[in-house]
């Protein structure tokens, strides 16, 4: 009678007898799929008879049932599921097609993930954290978590910051969104950003009403002298490690740029995603301490740690702190102290700290492995930016369609995007690849993947 269920009462389990409970286990049996659309039920006197319930139950269960468009009456044709039922979950969205080989940029290594010295930092946080605590936190953040974040920015990145100046955020994500309602209501009508850039920051400021206006990058990082043609007085920036050309912001510029902002009472946003990840040489400073007053400093553990903590954090000037945490306060009263508690003890015991020296070994062999193996098969791709980070972007000799590579790669069951994603006028070909996240032999593979995907001849491989 109904597919792998050979009564009613094993399908909705024996011993029901309230109304709400039959009622309950149909409902539930709609949703996952037990009783498909269509499926005519049995009449209430026999379903009644199956479960061993008064009739009147299931006839009130049905009722509510239809009531809700889970079930549908027909006069003559009896109860049946409905074809489309409230909130119909489709099938929830395949998030991400799984590739032989996933060279998409943005993802540490999630099995270095520091499980131990986490799982300890949150049971000794938690044991530590005063009771009071546990009530609704400051929305600026955790202090003994500010104070951390203030300490360790200070050493490893040369930021200026006071506990005070720092807010704790859901990810950097979260942190240019509150930037984004805020310089809106400040009066700003538009933000640059570079251009190429990721694509998800450009969108999130134009949902917030802002036009975004791209500005290039060349070698030296973001072209400031375009900046001034742009009608805006805000900027955001990858100056550390360009996001995704992997260039540094050349010191001069770097001057330029504050220079612009102090001249027009602007705000300088440095993106500071990965600056942690050099691997050639001690990365430059933050320009914040430069420019306190109009650098707002964004960082996030996600490069570092993993995405899904979702912890990132703002260090704000003076004139913008408090309408940032007002903000953050109305959205949804401040991060969760838990998994602040815990990452302010990693940071204390220098889990943090020995976390980083590993993966920047880590990922030091990994991009070694795979540029060595790419200057071998396929030396007219090359390199661009400077050893750092999680990801490199390969120039392709001009005329390749990245497009077109990206495409056969795919159909290699390999995942690397083109640089023509991040962009609408690119400067080159190129694609994005993410190496932080696979062994050494794989991306080696990899390489060979590039090769066969590359067009014959000059543009690519030797064949
Ligand atoms: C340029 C850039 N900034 C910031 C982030 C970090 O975002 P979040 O902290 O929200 O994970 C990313 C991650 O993809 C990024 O690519």
């Amino acid at each position: 009678m109904v597919a792998n269920w050979t009564t009613y009462r094993e399908l909705l389990l024996p011993g029901l007898t309230g109304r709400r409970a039959v009622e309950s286990a149909l409902r539930h049996a709609v949703r996952d799929g037990r009783l498909k659309p269509g499926t005519r039920l049995p009449s209430s006197r026999d379903l009644a008879g199956q479960l061993g319930v008064a009739r009147g139950t299931v006839t009130a269960a049905y009722a509510q049932l239809v009531g809700e468009g889970y079930l549908v009456a027909k006069r003559g044709s009896g109860t049946t599921v409905a074809a489309t039922w409230p909130g119909t979950p489709d099938e929830e969205p395949e998030r991400a097609r799984r590739w032989r080989i996933d060279l998409r940029p943005g993802l540490p290594a999630l099995n270095a993930f520091p499980r131990e010295e986490w799982l300890q930092a949150q049971k000794s946080a938690l044991r530590d954290l005063p009771v009071e605590e546990l009530g609704y936190p400051d929305p600026a953040g955790f202090r003994a978590l500010r104070e951390e974040l203030a300490d360790y920015l200070g050493r490893v990145r040369a930021v200026a910051a006071r506990p005070a100046d720092v807010v704790v955020v859901n990810g950097a994500a979260e942190g240019m969104s509150l930037l984004g309602r805020v310089l809106r209501e400040r009066g700003h009508r538009g933000i640059a950003v570079e251009d190429p850039s990721h694509a998800g920051v450009a969108d999130m400021f134009a949902s917030h009403g802002l036009a975004v206006h791209p500005i290039p990058v060349d070698d030296k990082g973001l072209r400031v002298d375009a900046l001034a043609a742009a009608d805006c007085r805000a900027v955001l920036v990858t100056a550390a490690h360009q996001f995704p050309l992997g260039v540094v912001l050349h010191p001069e510029r770097r001057r330029a740029l504050l220079a612009w902002a102090r001249a027009r009472d602007g705000v300088v946003i440095e993106d500071d995603y990965d600056a942690e990840h050099r691997y050639d040489r001690p990365a430059l400073g933050a320009m914040q301490a430069l420019a306190p007053a109009h650098v707002v400093y964004q960082g996030s553990a996600s490069k570092v740690l993993a995405p899904a903590l979702r912890l990132g954090w703002l260090v704000l000037p003076p004139a913008l702190r408090d309408t940032v945490v007002e903000h953050k306060r109305l959205d949804d009263l401040g991060c969760g102290t838990l998994h602040q508690a815990a990452f302010a003890r990693l940071l204390r015991t220098g889990g943090y700290d020995r976390h980083l020296r590993r993966t920047r070994q880590l990922y030091r062999a990994r991009r070694d492995a795979l540029l060595d193996e790419l200057a071998r098969v396929l030396p007219a791709w090359t390199p661009i930016g400077v050893a750092a980070g999680l990801h490199v972007v390969l120039r392709m000799p001009a005329g390749v369609d990245d497009v077109a590579v990206q495409a056969r790669l795919a159909a290699r069951g390999v995942h690397a995007p083109a640089l023509a994603n991040y962009t609408r006028r690119p400067a080159f070909p190129g694609l994005v690849v993410g190496y932080a996240a696979l062994t050494p032999d794989r991306l080696r593979q990899a390489v060979h993947d590039l090769h066969a995907a590359a067009p014959p001849g000059p543009r690519g491989a030797p064949r």
